[in-house]
């Protein structure tokens, strides 16, 4: 049973709740009414007992309110037993992922399970359970990718049973296994995984839908690599995968990938050296000689000076660049890849130092890109406007630890991962993703209904509504407490720093 429990919506009156949100959470400048949300970001507490998934709505400035964290019925896991303190514990891009078709999925690395929803579009921040969790065929699930159609979901495993399996997303039935869709990656891991080498960091689909992408880093004298499988009519997946070796000079650490649409090419992070360009991922170009690097010349590595731990990376499509993380220098990174993937580095903005950047994702609000950065140090988001890949302002700092203390969810800044978001349709532009947004026509819809229903099958009807518990959020104190970080002006200073 899914328990929904207010962060510090849920009081008498939903009115008043409502109005004073507003004034605890969003800077509205002397606006008094804000309107529906437009979207909603998600993310994990990834909490060892009781994963949650905390979700804020997207104001219609791009602006968060939270607004409930949903349990997901399953466990956190950290990787790295020999040192828990680290703020990246599933080592890992993607932990959790809303796609356009208004699915979201999460992982439990701890219990070796994915939990998925249906985002009610009229009200994002509605989660309604598809059932109960189901099992990620193999351990420690780490990063999830949708299919562009949205009926298609895909996990990266990255414990001692290391694989990728997909599922189809039955309207029904919920998460249902893909009939030989779950294959070995093949690492020498433990459950949970020994990091930062030799882990698995990020799954998506090739912009035709017609490669499975898994990157993997490097361990000693073994490069990173992504791990490229065919991916058939039926969703199947080829028994072996094609292994990508990083470009020259070669990265160690492949992390969070982004697409690069309409060049059949993907930007991988890179922990190691900064980030790479991998070309001819689809393989319709010459293939790669055995071993060797997709691309003919045209995958290359870009050092990012001073970088420590470049991880997470997105595209903004309306500012056409990319934005990558730094979770060691607590940097943004702002690249343009040009139309012969050349990649360079525009501008860098500084975050809190300490703060330590993860996840990244992007939301188009009425034509204008907005970034949401998970910094699991300071225990907070930023939401950042962006008016171009040079001029970017921090309009809100969220922090998550009083809310969240008011009603004892625990928030520790080791544990906190994935950040995703969603904007409504009918909105301008959907929010920018991984996956792209091209339609392959010859695979969608054509996923036949796999034989057996999943052990765990969904309840139809019982389980559609979410249960929902409120906690009521002292009032008092929650008004004061939360207003010293929704009052602030925005603090351009620290992001506008040009470090380069
Ligand atoms: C982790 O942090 C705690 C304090 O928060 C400390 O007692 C412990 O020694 C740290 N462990 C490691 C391996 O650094
Ligand atoms: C699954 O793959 C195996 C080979 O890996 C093949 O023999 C078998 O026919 C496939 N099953 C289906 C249902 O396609
Ligand atoms: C797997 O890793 C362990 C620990 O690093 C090592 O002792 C073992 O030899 C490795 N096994 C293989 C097959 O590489
Ligand atoms: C996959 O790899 C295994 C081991 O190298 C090999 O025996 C098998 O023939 C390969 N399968 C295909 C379809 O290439
Ligand atoms: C995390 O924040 C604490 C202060 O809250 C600081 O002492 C620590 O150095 C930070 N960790 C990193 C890795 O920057
Ligand atoms: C939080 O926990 C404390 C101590 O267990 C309890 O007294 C309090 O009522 C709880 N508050 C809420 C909102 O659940």
């Amino acid at each position: 049973m899914k328990l929904s429990i207010a962060l510090l919506s849920f009081v008498a009156s939903a009115v008043f709740a409502t109005q004073r949100n507003h004034v605890q959470l969003l800077p509205r400048h002397g606006t008094k009414e804000v309107g529906e949300p437009l979207g909603a970001a998600y993310f994990l507490t990834n909490e060892w007992k009781d994963n949650m998934i905390i979700v804020a709505n997207i104001g219609s400035d791009g602006t968060l309110s939270l607004h409930s964290a949903v349990r997901t019925n399953g466990n956190g896991g950290h990787g790295n037993p020999a040192n828990p303190n680290n703020t990246d514990p599933m080592f890992s891009q993607a932990s959790i992922k809303a796609s356009p078709a208004g699915v979201l999925a999460a992982v439990n690395a701890g219990s070796s399970t994915i939990s998925a929803y249906w985002i009610q579009d009229e009200n994002p921040s509605v989660l309604l359970p598809m059932g109960n969790p189901v099992g990620s065929n193999g351990d420690f699930p780490v990063s999830i990718a949708f299919n562009n159609a949205g009926d298609v979901v895909c996990v990266l495993n990255g414990g001692a049973v290391n694989t990728v399996s997909c599922f189809k997303v039955d309207h029904v039935k919920g998460l249902l296994p893909i009939t030989n869709a779950t294959r070995p990656l093949g690492l020498n891991q433990t459950t949970p995984p020994t990091g930062l080498d030799g882990t698995a960091s990020n799954i998506i689909f090739s912009e035709d839908n017609c490669k499975l992408i898994a990157s993997v880093k490097g361990k000693s004298d073994k490069p990173g690599f992504l791990a490229v499988w065919d991916v058939s009519q039926d969703w199947s997946l080829s028994e072996n995968f094609t292994r990508v070796v990083a470009p020259p000079p070669c990265g160690m650490h492949p992390s969070g990938l982004a697409l690069i649409p309409g060049k059949d090419a993907v930007l991988a992070a890179d922990a190691d050296v900064g980030f790479s360009i991998y070309a001819n991922v689809e393989g319709k170009a010459a293939p790669p000689a055995a071993g060797g690097v997709h691309g003919d010349g045209q995958s290359s590595t870009v050092t990012i000076p001073g970088q420590v731990g470049v991880g997470w990376a997105v595209r903004s499509p309306k500012t056409n660049s990319y934005f990558l993380s730094d979770i060691g220098t607590s940097r943004l990174t702002v690249v343009n890849v040009d139309d012969h993937l050349k990649g360079t580095i525009v501008k860098q903005y500084e975050a809190e130092p300490g703060s330590n950047p993860t996840e990244i994702d992007i939301a188009t609000l009425g034509g204008k890109d907005f970034l949401y950065v998970l910094l699991p140090n300071a225990t907070s988001i930023d939401v950042v406007a962006l008016e171009s890949a040079s001029v970017a302002t921090r309009i809100q700092r969220l922090n998550l630890i009083e809310p969240a203390h008011q009603v004892n969810i625990t928030i520790d800044p080791r544990n906190l991962h994935g950040m995703t978001t969603y904007v409504k349709k009918g909105q301008p532009q959907q929010p920018g993703s991984n996956q792209g947004s091209v339609q392959n026509p010859e695979q969608a819809g054509t996923v036949p209904e796999p034989e057996q229903n999943h052990e765990q099958e969904a309840k139809p009807g019982s389980e559609q509504e979410p249960k929902s518990e409120s906690v009521p959020a002292p009032e008092q104190e929650s008004a004061q407490e939360s207003k010293p970080v929704s009052e602030q002006a925005p603090e351009k200073e620290g992001f506008d720093l040009n470090s380069e």
